[in-house]
């Protein structure tokens, strides 16, 4: 099965390159900007890497050739950003997201799975969170997130496509030093000897779900004659509490873990996790990584790969 990862270079773009080395029958083929992933994260995965933009449709049209699948993970991924300069983030994640489906289109390609969200596109909800709730964005980035699932299912409606939309929630594992998002950021400052910043009391909760079962999620995606979007997670909400508490104990006594609590920040949402029955019953989606052990995985690999001591 030949697949073009889009965003492939990135944090989960490289961990399901080298998944699917290990499982063996693809062919890999990756576009990327190097914004932020880097050519060198997936360096013996055995991808085919083309430095380039999603926004060029000419050079995807070129890369359609022969493809079985698109794994769409190409994007300007942070919330504050779209919020400063909502007009580039529709670009990418709007017109980018176009350009691929009618560049496959053309070639002829009918399945994608594309890298979604549920908490943006949905905004303040009780959680949990599921497929059933009405949309309702609060940023730019939730607004194109929704836009593009708007295109799967018209793809699908009209042309054939089999479009899936996983939703993910708070991916953290290895290959993910150059992200924001907390359990990286967290690391990073444990590593450097610098306060955890802690927004109000701690008490809000996330569905932290680790890399290698969100990429079996989407190798299940690629298998099965399925389109729609599906929320991946764990179905657990643990809060930042908890969480410094478990990196406190993976991290270990040689490292101090101090934190500096802050106002809450205007817009956070208070509590989220997500239900995952429906990916589990139709995708055969299994998360299986208990969150000690999968922080203790990826702190290794941040000690390993970025202690200066
Ligand atoms: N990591 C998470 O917790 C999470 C949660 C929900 C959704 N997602 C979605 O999953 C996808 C992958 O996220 P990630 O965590 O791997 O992020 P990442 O930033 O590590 O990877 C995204 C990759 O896309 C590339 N890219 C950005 N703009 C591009 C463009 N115009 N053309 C080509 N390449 C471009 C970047 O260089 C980067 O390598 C994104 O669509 C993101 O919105 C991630």
């Amino acid at each position: 099965m030949k697949i073009l990862i889009t965003g492939g270079c990135g944090f989960i773009g490289a961990n399901l390159a080298f998944q699917l080395k290990q499982l063996g029958g693809y062919e890999l083929v990756i576009i990327d900007n190097e914004t932020l992933g880097k050519r060198e994260y997936v360096e013996g995965s055995g991808a085919k890497v083309h430095i380039g933009d999603i926004r060029d449709k000419d050079l995807l049209v070129k890369l359609m050739d022969g493809v079985d699948a698109v794994v769409h993970l190409a994007a300007d991924t942070r919330v504050m950003d779209s919020i400063e300069d909502p007009q580039f983030n529709f670009d990418v994640n709007v017109v980018g997201t176009f350009n691929i489906l009618t560049a496959m289109r053309e070639a002829g390609v009918k399945r994608i799975i594309n890298a979604s969200t549920g908490g943006a596109i949905l905004g303040e909800v009780e959680p949990p969170v599921n497929e059933d709730m009405l949309p309702n964005p609060l940023s730019p980035y939730g607004a194109a997130k929704l836009c593009a699932e708007g295109y799967l299912s018209a793809f699908t409606g009209s042309y054939g496509f089999n479009a899936v939309s996983l939703r993910f929630s708070n991916v953290y594992g290895p290959r993910s030093y150059h992200k924001g998002s907390v359990v990286a950021e967290f690391f990073k400052r444990i590593l450097n000897g610098e306060e955890l910043i802690v927004y109000g009391d701690g008490e809000q909760t996330r569905d932290y779900v680790y890399i290698d079962d969100l990429c079996d999620g989407i190798v299940q995606g690629l298998t099965r004659d399925v389109s729609g979007p599906y929320q991946l997670g764990t179905g657990r909400g643990i809060s930042i509490n908890q969480l410094i508490d478990m990196m406190r104990e993976v991290a270990g006594a040689d490292y101090k873990v101090l934190t500096r609590h802050e106002p809450d920040r205007a817009g956070e949402i208070l509590r989220s996790y997500c239900d995952i029955s429906k990916a589990q019953k139709t995708l055969g989606y299994d998360p299986k990584m208990v969150l000690e052990q999968g922080l203790s995985e990826t702190w290794d690999w941040f000690k390993t790969t970025h202690s200066t001591s």
